[in-house]
């Protein structure tokens, strides 16, 4: 393991991707973990993450000072290099002049930490402090036309630090670098790798889980499917796979569920058919926020009582993963005021929504996992693309993109639409493209002609994203002749729409769906 201590950097959760990358496990901990908890861990190295504070304001986050005696390696990033400095006995100063954006780095060791970095590569700065004066023992590695000290060490002892980026993409070598620090300094084995994950899980849901009866509510994503294959290979019919239909699903996409679960794998499914309810719901709701509600309202009751009717059981299998574990594990502190403060604006819940109180304990295998593993995770078991690069779909569904009330002509409207989407963009091979590419439907009408013929019908609103996570997003710039086809293609292919908009709202400061 190495563990990253996180003093609040955008980019810790990117070090510990940077480093899984290398096949080497790697967890984020917080900084207020102490050099004890530390050897208790006994993790083969440390990195301290970067972070928004300058280490002289009055509330900084410190690390335990102890650490530098651990005798475990240790790599300082930015904040985590100053804090270093500065803890050991060196200056760190406000620089009169900042570095953001790309620096050369002028390399003079070219030993450990640095071994295979070119000298001038180009590395991602961003900061207002700089060291000016090292602790004992240390030289320095290399340096920029701003920053005399770009990268350091304490051979000796194995503490490192860099003022710059090595996990961001600009940094040439960056990866490089972090390959030095896992492999030579801290010397671990490349066993962070999908098959051992798989094995381990297996292993572990048996040993916590043993002959009780698990729940698990499949919803058709990566996430809930790579749980099902897990706990079916770890406890067979111990598992019960619950997959509630809604009704508010793409067109296909329950019955090639049940078809790929059933049929391919052998996985029983038990298929609730809750359709009829959820669309009573709907009758008459028009606000976003209470359809919203209403469906997770409705979610949970039904899933409460069919899981009576097949249970009882003892745990409830939860697609947890790893950066919902780190969000909730610690909030920061602003080092300005000393006030607590989260970290990250929460994404959105899970699939259904599931009250926490609900009466099982939980089994989460994916716990350990960022999304790009757990993608590689379902690839090694065999499921099929179509669902391990599935684009991101809401919990309500296309009732939250039906603007209005959600009536089943309207669903079926906005079915076809959305089918005419995915059929096209698949065909054309451009699918993983884009983040998201969905229709919504307006619940105006305006005037056209067909075949000489008057219509007055709904128009459909083209939605097509680009995005790293789905929490800022661009409109993509769809080439205008798969424009022209879609439009073509829905306006005579589904009857009730007589006109294609395209939406041009980035996010933000637009959303990326509609309500
Ligand atoms: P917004 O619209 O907030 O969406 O920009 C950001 C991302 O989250 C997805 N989304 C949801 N996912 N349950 C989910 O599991 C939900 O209720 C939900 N609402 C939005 C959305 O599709 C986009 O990828």
């Amino acid at each position: 393991t190495i563990a990253i201590i996180d003093f609040g950097s955008q980019y810790s959760e990117l070090i510990a991707r940077r480093i899984r990358e290398t096949q080497v496990y790697s967890e984020v901990i917080s900084y207020r973990t102490t050099a004890e908890q530390l050897r208790n861990l006994d993790p083969k190295g440390i990195i301290l993450s970067g972070g928004p504070s300058s280490v002289y304001d009055e509330y900084a986050p410190k690390c335990d000072p102890e650490i530098w005696n651990l005798g475990i390696p240790i790599l300082g990033v930015c904040y985590g290099m100053q804090l270093m400095v500065k803890q050991l006995g060196g200056h760190v100063e406000r620089a009169k002049r900042g570095e953001y954006g790309k620096a050369a780095i002028h390399i003079d060791d070219p030993t450990d930490l640095l071994t295979n970095v070119e000298d001038d590569s180009t590395m991602w700065m961003s900061h207002g402090d700089s060291c000016t004066e090292l602790p004992e023992g240390f030289s320095v590695l290399a340096h920029t036309n701003n920053t005399a000290c770009a990268a350091i060490s304490n051979h000796e002892k194995k503490l490192f630090g860099v003022q710059f980026h090595p996990e961001v993409v600009h940094s040439q070598g960056g990866i490089a670098l972090i390959r030095n620090f896992v492999y030579h300094v801290c010397e671990c084995e490349p066993t962070w790798t999908t098959e051992a994950f798989v094995e381990e899980s297996i292993r572990e849901i048996k040993a916590k889980v043993g002959d009780k009866k698990v729940l698990l509510a499949l919803s058709g994503g990566v996430d809930s499917s790579t749980l099902a294959f897990l706990l079916h290979r770890a406890i067979g019919d111990k598992v019960t796979c619950m997959f509630i239909d809604q009704g508010f699903m793409r067109k296909g996409e329950p019955e090639r569920l049940m078809e790929i679960f059933d049929r391919q794998f052998n996985i029983p499914v038990a298929y609730v058919n809750a359709r009829e309810r959820f669309l009573d719901k709907m009758e008459g709701v028009t606000d976003p926020e209470i359809k919203r509600r209403l469906i997770g309202h409705e979610f949970i009751h039904v899933f409460e009582s069919e899981s009576e009717k097949l249970g009882p059981f003892d745990y409830l299998a939860q697609g947890t993963l790893y950066p919902d574990v780190i969000e909730s594990a610690d909030t920061n502190v602003d080092p300005k005021t000393g006030e607590r403060v989260a970290v990250k604006i929460k994404s959105h819940h899970n699939v259904g929504g599931l009250p926490e109180n609900l009466r099982f304990k939980l089994v989460e295998p994916l716990r350990k996992l960022f999304k790009d593993e757990v993608r590689k995770v379902a690839r090694s078991i065999g499921l099929p693309e179509e669902i391990v690069r599935r684009h991101p779909f809401p919990g309500p569904g296309l009732a939250i993109r039906i603007i209005g009330e959600v009536t089943s002509e309207r669903l079926n409207i906005l079915r076809d639409a959305d089918f005419i989407v995915r059929d096209e963009i698949s065909k054309q091979g451009v699918y993983h493209d884009y983040w998201q590419a969905f229709a919504v439907l307006l619940p105006i009408r305006s005037v056209g002609v067909m075949g000489d013929k008057r219509t007055y019908a709904h128009p459909v609103v083209l939605r097509f994203i680009t995005s790293e996570d789905g929490m800022t997003a661009d409109w993509a710039k769809v080439p205008y002749d798969l424009l022209e086809t879609l439009s073509n293609r829905i306006v005579n292919e589904v009857k009730g729409v007589n006109r294609v908009v395209y939406d041009i709202t980035s996010k933000p400061p637009g959303t990326i769906e509609w309500e």
